[in-house]
Formats: structure tokens, sequence, C-alpha cells
């Protein structure tokens, strides 16, 4: 029976492969890599050596954890030096517990080596350190799912689950829903204002960085048409990288991204109208220069009775969800939103906007003898 080597290949740059890495991979029968392994690093595995590609890519139906699992016992089984090749570090993100796991119970033999995660490694490249003396004496990993939690979980985060506010907060995975990822954010304690950064193809010779708030940072990610892999850093630790830019990014690339200081911006574009629910409908009249949105199908369509086309309607009046879908349609910083209810509600909402930097206006109508107030 051989031994699996849970290799970690670091977050792209093969240069920060380990030494031991270097030399398993070199002296591998097998090799079982992921999709975020840097290719280059196969050339050090003999031609000999077998090649299984278990990179899972979204959208395509690839082998499950189970399989993956089976196959490492299996090749364990009949090939001496079996190397596991994962991106970044095997225990960060990685399910490399889970592997070890499985050939745990199986009884195989099996060693761990470290790898420089992408949490440190594309940071470093980028010029951001982790932690700085008097900006950040701590730092969190996460992934884009534990920062959205799934339903069902408690409403208002707190502020420790979702990193500190004077420590740097990592977001591994959280690119496809950076909008929601930074509004949970904020509403879980941190200022919008807080510099952010999100890096693409961290320690690649193709690496691309962004720089904004935590508010600005989704939007200017978009502009730059940023894609996978990146990852998300928000703290004060993002301002040392003017000074300590030290690894040239892509000229080319960053013409298209210029990078821009972590400022608030003016306020430009359109202000808004919600219309939270039915009653308030008939009350109030939307201004023609606004945009218009509706919490949920009824209200959308008695704004459409009277003449009010709606830009978007939406189905959840939940304040994450109305304030990404506002997000997603122009800016809120700086703007009036003019929130028209039947009966006053949404708390969080007006709470939310405000923190985000609009001016959440209520016009609460408590019948046909009551005042708008
Ligand atoms: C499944 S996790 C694996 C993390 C890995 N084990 C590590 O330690 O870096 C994949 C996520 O890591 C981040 N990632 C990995 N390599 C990266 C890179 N070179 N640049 C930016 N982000 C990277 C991205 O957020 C990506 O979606």
């Amino acid at each position: 029976m051989g031994t699996v080597y849970l290799v970690g290949a670091g977050p792209g740059d093969p240069e920060l492969l380990t030494v031991r890495g270097h030399r398993l991979l070199k002296g591998a029968d097998a090799v079982v890599y992921d999709a975020l392994v840097n290719r280059e690093l196969l050339e050090l595995v003999p031609t000999s050596a077998e090649r299984f590609d278990v990179g899972r890519r979204k959208g395509e139906k690839r082998i499950d954890q189970e399989q993956l699992n089976g196959l490492l016992i299996h090749l364990a089984g009949s090939r001496d030096g079996v190397v596991r090749l994962k991106g970044g570090d095997p225990f960060v993100f990685g399910r490399g517990g889970e592997e070890a796991l499985a050939l745990t119970d199986a009884g195989v033999d099996y060693e761990v080596v470290p790898g420089v995660t992408s949490g440190i490694g594309a940071l470093a490249y980028a010029g951001i350190p982790l932690t700085h003396r008097g900006l950040a004496s701590s730092a969190t990993f996460l992934t884009g799912h534990q920062v959205l939690r799934e339903p069902g979980d408690s409403p208002t985060p707190s502020t420790g689950s979702l990193g500190r506010p004077d420590g740097t907060l990592v977001v591994f995975m959280g690119l496809s829903r950076l909008d929601e990822v930074a509004t949970e954010l904020v509403r879980g304690g941190w200022n919008p204002g807080t510099p952010a950064a999100i890096i693409e193809w961290g320690t690649y010779r193709r690496q691309r960085t962004v720089v904004g708030t935590l508010l600005t940072l989704p939007a200017r990610a978009r502009a730059a048409g940023i894609s996978r892999p990146a990852l998300a850093v928000v703290g004060e630790v993002v301002r040392l990288r003017r000074r300590i830019r030290w690894f040239p990014e892509d000229p080319e690339a960053e013409r298209s991204s210029p990078e821009v200081a972590p400022e608030p911006e003016e306020a430009s574009g359109m202000d808004w109208t919600l219309f939270t629910d039915t009653e308030g409908v008939r009350s109030h009249a939307p201004a023609p220069t606004n945009r218009v949105l509706a919490v949920g199908v009824d209200t959308g369509e008695r704004l459409r009775e009277l003449g009010h086309e709606p830009d978007l309607t939406l189905r959840s009046g939940h304040p994450v969800a109305v304030v990404t879908a506002m997000r997603a349609l122009g800016p809120v910083e700086g703007h009036t939103v003019t929130i028209v209810q039947g009966k006053p509600g949404q708390e969080e909402l007006v709470q939310l906007l405000r923190t985000l930097g609009a001016r959440p206006l209520r016009l609460a109508y408590g019948g046909v003898t009551s005042k708008w107030v």
C-alpha cells in the first residue's frame, strides 16, 4: 500500500510551491489535481505518471467528493507515491480535511504538505499585508456563502462572525455575489467606507487588483470585468497597497481597470421611489425622474394600472434583497430613496439605506383620514 501526499500547490506562481511539494511531484507515480492548480507544476511530474484532472468547474458535472476519495484510496492500493495536488493550502477551504478523514477511515497512509494559501499569497503579491501594527491585529477567512448565510439563519449576523472591523477580512469564493456580500457586511457592522480590494488570479502574471471601498467595490469589480479566481479583502490594510505595491500587474489589464483611491464617490444618477406594499400606491405618484421599484407582484400590478411602469418588481422585501437589487440598477449612495408604504415598517431597510449613504424618506399612509407621515 502506497502513501498519499496531500500537497498544497500554492496560489498560482509556480515558484511558491514548497521544496517538499516539488520533490514529491518529481517522484510521483500518480497525480490527482484540481482546477485551480497551475498547470506548469505538472511539468515536474514524470511522463510515466498517471494524471487525473478532477477539477470541478462551474456548470460541469464532474467527479464528486466521494468518488474522489475512492479514487485516492484505489490509487494508494497500486502506486507508491500518489500526489493529491490542491490549489493554495489543502486545509483552507479545499476539502483537504475530508480527504484526510476518508484516508484515515480506509487505513491508507498519508502526509499533508501545506501550501501557501491564496488568502495570504494573493494579498502579499497585491501589496496588502494581512495584518499590520496599528491597522489590523487579526484576520478572518470566510467564504461568500458564510457571509450570506442560508435562509433560516439569524437575520442579523453579529459583527464577530463576519470578522472584526479592526481586523482584516478575506472572502473566498464571493465574486459572483459580491454586491450581496458587501451589503451583508455593512449590515453586519462594517463601515461602508472601509477600504476593500478584489484580487483576480493572485500571484499569476495576469494578476489584477481593483481597489475601492465596501460600498464601491462591487461596481468597480464589475466595470473592470473581474472574473474567477478572485478573492476580496476588506480592512484598513488595503490602504497600504499604494505604498507596498511591488508586483507588476499586467499594464494592459490595468488600463481597463484603473486603480482608484478608496474615497467616497460623488452622487450621480437617479433618485429612487420604492413601493413596499399595495396600499401606498394610490396615494403617491413617483417623480418621473426617479427609478421605481415595487415589492411584490401585486404592488407592481397596481402601479402599472396607474400608468407607472416599475423599473423592477421584487418578490422579496428582505432589506438585503432590496438593496442588492437597487445597487445592481444604479448607485444608492447620496440619493434620496422615497419609501412609500401603507403602514410604517421596514426599519431595517431604512437603517441599511442610511448606512449605505442614501437618504431614505418615508411616506407612510395610515388610512383615508390619516396624513402622510
Ligand atoms: C475552493 S477555494 C480553495 C482555496 C485554496 N485551498 C487556498 O488555500 O487558496 C477556491 C477559492 O480560493 C480563491 N483563490 C484561489 N486561488 C486564487 C488566486 N490565485 N487568486 C485569487 N483567488 C484565489 C478564490 O476565491 C477561489 O474561488
